[in-house]
């Protein structure tokens, strides 16, 4: 199977779709965002106030880049697309899955989250960069999956069913 790539704003719920995706699936499962905080020995939010973002994103491009191409889930930070060069390695993969969900869920999911460092940068406009980057997601994806009030379980089922057989 050629791997399947999730992508979407923070808080789409990427990681719990993969996780559910791999058991399914039996295969392996990367994370971006796991493997920069692996291979630079940093946790994000750290990176991101020791070295910025731009540094950060060049981490992400780097990983992004040693993902595998087969049987893999590979579940991707939600700026991925924010650099040009990552959105044109994305549209060379057939199985770019984007989970679509609204800017309210996502605040609900994200309440009390304290781990993205983009999500809690009070001077940021987070509704203003989702609203910015979704027709990057949109461009960059295969297959869209909405996922306002459904089930971790039944986002994986209509993954699986859009594969190819
Ligand atoms: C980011 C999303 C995060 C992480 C970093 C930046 C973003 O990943 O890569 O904090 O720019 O949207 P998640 O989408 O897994 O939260």
């Amino acid at each position: 199977m050629e791997s399947i790539y999730l992508i979407g704003f923070m808080g789409s719920g990427k990681t719990s779709i993969a996780e559910m995706l791999q058991q399914k699936l039996n295969c392996k499962l990367q994370d971006t965002d796991k493997m920069i905080e692996d291979q630079y020995e940093m946790v994000i939010p750290r990176i991101f106030e020791e070295k910025g973002e731009r540094v950060f994103r060049e981490y992400e491009t780097a990983v992004l880049k040693q993902t595998d191409n087969e049987d893999t889930i590979v579940a991707t930070g939600g700026g991925i697309i924010e650099k040009e060069e990552n959105c044109n390695w994305l549209k060379k993969h057939r199985n770019v899955f984007f989970l679509d969900t609204s800017w309210e869920e996502i605040n609900r999911r994200l309440v009390d989250d304290e781990l993205r460092p983009i999500w809690n940068n009070q001077n940021r406009d987070k509704k203003q960069l989702l609203a910015r980057r979704l027709p990057v997601y949109r461009e960059v994806a295969n297959f869209i999956i909405k996922t306002d009030g459904k089930a971790i379980e039944a986002i994986a089922e209509e993954i699986v069913s859009k594969l190819d057989a």
